[in-house]
């Protein structure tokens, strides 16, 4: 299928939403490897991943050719920079004409930003969480922030000796107790670096419940709030692209979900993922997106062993999947804190209202 073809089916899979997607994911997020260098305090790997392993750029290109996406993202339980094949899987796709986007400690940055750039990226994600080296080192556990910077230095003096706008530069941020007072900071550290955007991450607990004291413990649902609104409005000032304001708006969802369990009366989300994208683990098995994986009811099925990709995207399990979100009855605990519960309208309202995404002066990167 062509994918200005896929792309039109998908617009109309978001407004009708059948069991049965008549469309391909647009977006694939792939897990490229397990293995990492790093053990973070809010990190579900170590609970996760027994035997490291790495896709090789053969399984890519099998994955690749049954879902066809326009954009891959690869990222997972594992670093994807340290995945043998990284670059040749960037370049397959990338020569293919997806768009394809890195999340990464970027720990090894100063080494690999020329083999990013010649793979053609076209846009790197790097989970920085700290503006500064000692709350690096709390989040993180490991001593890296200053290589970091230097790597995204590296990346940005190359792109600018090859006259190149790709791929653009964004931070990632888990918001825990040891990091929220220093959300300005890490944004006017992007601006400094001539970043486009930093995306802010309530912290996810499902399948490491027992480190919420660890993670949390001490840091008031008040001082929470404030900190988003303090960084949202510096954010503004300076003209940085970030995610706060669907951040802000899950507040209500966040109380819930660390002070009062599980609601049930909020455990569906308004989600479009089971139309659009799809996230494929190193071992096959298919979700809408990583968060899902530590839940049990989401598994949906292998595309390596139960029939290939097509087999399982309309599978029973996808369809269930499917009925549940819109008939409002599934019980995903990652969907409660995460920005994708709300898509659906803002989706909606796009495909609906022409010009609905434009905005002139924003700047570039999702
Ligand atoms: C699982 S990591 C994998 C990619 C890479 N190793 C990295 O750290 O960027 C993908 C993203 O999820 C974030 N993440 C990890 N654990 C999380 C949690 N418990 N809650 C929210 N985000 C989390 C990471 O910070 C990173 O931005
Ligand atoms: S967040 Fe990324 S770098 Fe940290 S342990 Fe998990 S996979 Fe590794
Ligand atoms: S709401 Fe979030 S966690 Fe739930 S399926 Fe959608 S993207 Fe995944």
């Amino acid at each position: 299928m062509s994918s200005m073809l896929n792309l039109m089916k998908a617009g109309m899979g978001v407004l009708l939403r059948p069991q049965k997607a008549f469309n391909k994911p647009v977006h694939l997020q792939i897990e490229p490897t397990t293995v990492c260098n790093l053990k973070c305090a809010f990190c579900v790997r170590e609970k996760n991943v027994f035997r490291p392993k790495s896709i090789d750029i053969v399984r890519f290109q099998e994955v690749f050719e049954q879902v066809t996406p326009s954009r891959v993202t690869f990222a997972g339980d594992g670093e994807p920079t340290l995945a043998p094949d990284i670059w040749k899987m960037v370049s397959y796709a990338s020569e293919r004409g997806a768009k394809t986007i890195i999340t990464s400690n970027w720990t090894i940055g100063p080494r690999i930003a020329q083999k990013a750039l010649d793979a053609g990226l076209s846009a790197l994600r790097v989970s920085i969480d700290a503006a500064t080296a000692s709350t690096y080192v709390a989040m993180r556990k490991a001593d890296y922030h200053n290589t970091i910077i230097e790597g995204i230095r590296e990346l940005q003096r190359l792109k600018k000796e090859r006259g190149a706008a790709r791929p653009d530069i964004g931070f990632e941020y888990v918001m825990g107790r040891d990091n929220i007072h220093e959300m300005e900071a890490v944004l006017d550290l992007a601006v400094d670096l001539g970043l486009c955007r930093v995306n802010f991450r309530p912290l996810n607990l499902v399948g490491i419940e027992e480190r919420e004291d660890e993670l949390l413990e001490g840091m008031t649902r008040e001082q929470y709030s404030a900190a988003l609104d303090s960084a949202n409005a510096h954010a503004k000032r300076h003209g940085m692209a970030t995610n706060l304001d669907e951040v802000i708006g899950l507040l209500p969802f966040y109380g819930e979900r660390y002070t009062e369990g599980f609601n049930p009366e909020q455990r569906t989300p308004d989600c479009i993922y089971p139309w659009v994208q799809v996230y494929v683990s190193v071992d096959g098995m298919v979700t809408p997106c990583c968060a899902l994986q530590m839940d049990e009811r989401a598994s949906l099925g292998n595309m390596f062993e139960d029939g290939g990709f097509d087999a399982v995207w309309n599978g029973k399990a996808y369809r269930k999947m499917r009925r549940d979100i819109v008939k409002r009855a599934g019980e995903y605990k990652s969907c409660i804190t995460c920005e994708g519960r709300g898509l659906g309208k803002v989706a909606s309202l796009a495909l609906k209202t022409p010009g609905f995404l434009k905005k002139p002066d924003s700047k570039q990167g999702s």
